[in-house]
């Protein structure tokens, strides 16, 4: 009797034991490197800031994409919010803190510490995730940093439109030359 439960337990701890040391696995892996977002300081404590860089930092601090998070924190925004049917307050509906943050839905799991959704639209909803290209031995070389999650946009009109379009509430219009001239933070280090 003994014998015959001795090889399916032996197998059984073989089984649980591969999977406790990730020999196989049930939960597909994350794509890798997997980016995660870092938030503004990583970006403009040291680096993107100054006229020598070209002010990204004082450009995004003085545009509306910096407040956008506190909008949804305003009586208005909640008026919003409970007009279009949602019982939540905006800055806890998910439809609302989509393009008032990152431009897609917050995964927890892209996050590092550092990352704080109150800075609104910033430098890595436009840029992508920056765990990885913020390293100054990445960055400098572009064709590496993309490897390493920068987004460059060719065109930029139809990028600001994923957010600027009839989708939000208070659309009006959208006029790219002009909303680019408020918000333009090119590096005059770098030759076009
Ligand atoms: C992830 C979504 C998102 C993307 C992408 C985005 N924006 Fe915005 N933008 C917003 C939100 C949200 C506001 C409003 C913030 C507020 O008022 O609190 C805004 C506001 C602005 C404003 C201020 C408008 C005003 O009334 O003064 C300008 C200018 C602007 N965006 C330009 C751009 C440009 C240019 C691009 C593309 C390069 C772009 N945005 C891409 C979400 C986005
Ligand atoms: C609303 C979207 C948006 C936000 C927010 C934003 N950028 Fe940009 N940024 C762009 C676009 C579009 C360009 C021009 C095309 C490109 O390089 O992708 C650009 C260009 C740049 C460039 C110039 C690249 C070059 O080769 O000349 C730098 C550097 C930069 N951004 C850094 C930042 C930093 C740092 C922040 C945050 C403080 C930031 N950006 C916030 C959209 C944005
Ligand atoms: C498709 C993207 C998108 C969605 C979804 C969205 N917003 Fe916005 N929101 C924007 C943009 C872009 C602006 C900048 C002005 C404009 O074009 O309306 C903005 C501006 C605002 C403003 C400032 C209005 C002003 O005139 O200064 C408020 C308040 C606001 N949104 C609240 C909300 C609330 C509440 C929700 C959820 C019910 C929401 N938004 C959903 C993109 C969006």
């Amino acid at each position: 009797m003994k014998k015959k439960i001795y090889v399916p337990a032996f197998l059984a701890v073989l089984f649980a034991a591969m999977v406790f040391t990730g020999s196989i696995g049930f939960t597909e892996k994350p794509e890798s490197p997997y980016f995660k977002y870092v938030g503004i300081k990583s970006c403009a404590a040291t680096c993107h800031k100054g006229d020598t860089k070209g002010n990204q930092l004082e450009i995004w601090q003085d545009s509306k994409h910096s407040k956008a998070f506190i909008t949804l924190q305003t009586p208005e925004a909640d008026k919003i919010a409970k007009d279009k049917g949602f019982d939540t307050p905006a800055s806890e509906t998910p439809l609302c803190i989509k393009c008032h943050v990152l431009g897609k839905d917050i995964d927890p799991e892209e996050l590092e510490d550092t990352f704080d959704k109150t800075q609104g639209v910033q430098c890595e909803t436009c840029h992508g995730p920056g765990s990885e290209y913020k390293r100054i031995t990445i960055m400098k070389d572009k064709q590496q940093a993309i490897a390493n999650g920068l987004i460059v946009h060719e065109d930029g009109a139809v990028f600001c439109k994923t957010c600027h379009n009839s989708d939000s509430p208070t659309f009006k219009s959208f006029d790219y030359d002009e909303y680019w001239a408020k918000i333009k933070h090119s590096d005059p280090s770098v030759s076009k």
